[in-house]
């Protein structure tokens, strides 16, 4: 019998998928074949979406763990991230998100970080990323302390995106 799951993944045009994608996620307290089993089905879901990010609160799990998946690479699964630095100089990429499908905007931000975290196989590692690697990250990691990336944009810009899914500016809810 064939056994998979697809992940309904979280926009901010419906109300309480909003709400969810506002919120601080947990950490993950242990890392067992249930993480392992979550961290397989958000990687499919990403690569159906076409996406190169993924995490947690998208697919309404408000658990601290995104995976990340860049052209042919091996797709990475992030669980607990911390940024342990980042550099002053910054990088722009032109993001957009599966939560905010169809919209793009510029982003700045540190263009390398050194960033800490544990694999699915409990173990903890820390990498150097740079470029849109460093980029994705940390739009990822955002997700899980309920930003996105039309936060870092101009209001006016927010409220355009806002208004194509219908968010009224005035309720857009702030992280809890
Ligand atoms: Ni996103």
């Amino acid at each position: 019998m064939l056994d998979f799951v697809i992940m309904d993944i979280y926009t901010i045009g419906f109300e309480e998928q909003l709400k969810i994608l506002r919120r601080v996620a947990s950490p993950i307290q242990n890392i067992n074949d249930e993480t392992v089993r979550l961290a397989e089905d958000m990687v499919d879901a990403m690569v159906k979406g076409n996406g190169i990010g993924l995490a947690g609160p998208q697919v309404g799990r408000l658990e601290r763990l995104f995976t990340v998946k860049i052209g042919e690479d091996d797709p990475l699964v992030f669980i607990n991230p911390e940024i342990i630095s980042t550099s002053p100089e910054l990088s722009s990429y032109e993001e957009g998100c599966l939560s905010i499908p169809g919209q793009y905007a510029d982003v700045d931000r540190p263009a390398l970080i050194q960033v800490q975290a544990w694999s699915t196989r409990g173990r903890p590692f820390t990498i150097e990323a740079s470029g849109l690697l460093s980029t994705v990250i940390q739009h990822e990691l955002d997700h899980l302390n309920g930003v996105l990336f039309i936060d870092h944009v101009s209001e006016r810009k927010r409220k355009k995106i806002l208004g194509k899914f219908e968010v009224d500016p005035e309720a857009y809810p702030e992280v809890e």
